[in-house]
């Protein structure tokens, strides 16, 4: 049986920083408050012209040159986001133009804030299956297009970012267990309805992210300390056996919890949500790729990636990196 293994990681954020002291001017809302609910200090947004493919792009090129990899190593191109750049073609093909590749499928996931797990167990899935050698995952997003702009419940969560993974096949795992839920019934608590092509005349307004902050809080803590042990029962891990915790990056309260629940300390914990805010599909990769490059992921590592969102979905994967 072959395993895969991740053997590079990039991430990219826009240039442009909004910081909490810009939104107090755009909308009722202190930089206390932010900090104090959410943890985000300051976040990332995409210049004008600037689309999902463009940030995916940039990560994956820094992911392809960690793992030493070039447009002909790539067999497979899976692309989370939420925010794509066209309804069609999708982001990953245009990622694939970009890089100049050609041939190899591509195709996005839409899963929401879960998007890159579920892209992750996709692409091992393939690995495994001896469907790809060379899988490039992505996650990317453009949130900022879908914010409304004067809703302080919203506007100070979300950002733009990409984070990307090359993810190849090896006799050594690797990806160890990737666990994989949704649940539709939550539609209404976290939802963009579709200007262009919803049937409902009602939705063919000018479509925005619509959350129920407080009911999404209590099933995200819940939801993320059950999968965490799902996910340590599932490879006969202990709590003690954990080196990092790598979590979907919405709020530093959502975060404390379950590495509470987990009883990890902080210090195992990546929180990158107090710079990068919440960028969805892109956030967990983007953890990910911080703490590679700051040195404190290192070879040999286990690590549980997971994250909770809109759907509701959810997700983990548990790997040695
Ligand atoms: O990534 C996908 C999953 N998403 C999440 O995991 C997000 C989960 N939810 C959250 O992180 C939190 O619920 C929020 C950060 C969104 C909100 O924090 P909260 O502690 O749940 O606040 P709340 O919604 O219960 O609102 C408390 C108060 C309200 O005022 P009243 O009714 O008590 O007078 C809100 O109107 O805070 C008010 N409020 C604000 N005040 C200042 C809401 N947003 C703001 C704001 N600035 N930006």
């Amino acid at each position: 049986m072959k395993f895969s293994r991740i053997t590079g990681t990039g991430g990219y954020l826009p240039e442009r920083i909004l910081t909490n002291q810009e939104l107090e001017a755009m909308v009722d809302t202190t930089d206390e408050w932010i900090q104090e609910r959410t943890g985000i200090k300051q976040r990332h947004i995409a210049a004008d012209g600037e689309t999902t493919a463009d940030l995916g792009t940039k990560a994956a090129r820094l992911a392809m040159q960690m793992a030493g990899k070039t447009a002909d190593d790539i067999d497979l191109i899976i692309v989370a986001t939420t925010t794509p750049a066209k309804i069609f073609p999708s982001t990953a093909c245009l990622v694939q133009q970009q890089l100049g590749i050609h041939g190899c499928p591509a195709f996005d996931v839409q899963a929401v804030c879960t998007g890159f797990v579920y892209a992750l167990a996709t692409a091992n899935s393939f690995i495994r299956s001896g469907m790809a050698k060379t899988a490039l995952v992505i996650g990317a997003e453009t949130l900022s297009r879908i914010v409304d702009w004067t809703d302080r419940t919203t506007c100070v969560l979300f950002a733009d970012g990409a984070g990307a993974v090359i993810l190849e096949e090896s006799d050594e795992p690797g990806i160890l267990s990737t666990h994989l839920h949704a649940d539709g019934r939550y539609e209404e608590l976290l939802h963009v309805p579709n200007a262009q092509a919803s049937s409902d005349d009602a939705q063919k307004v000018e479509a925005h992210i619509c959350m129920k902050g407080n009911e999404v809080f209590k099933m995200a803590v819940n939801t993320l300390g059950r999968i965490a042990d799902e996910t340590l029962a599932a490879n006969n891990f202990e709590k003690e056996d954990i080196d990092w915790l790598v979590p979907h990056q919405a709020n530093t309260r959502i975060i404390t919890a379950t590495a509470r629940k987990l009883k990890l300390p902080m210090e195992k914990v990546v929180v990158t949500v107090d710079k990068h805010g919440n960028t969805s599909a892109a956030s967990v990769p983007l953890a990910f790729d911080t703490a590679v490059r700051d040195g404190r992921i290192k070879r040999g590592d286990a690590i549980i990636l997971e994250a909770f969102g809109g759907g509701f979905t959810w997700g983990s994967a548990l790997l040695k990196f």
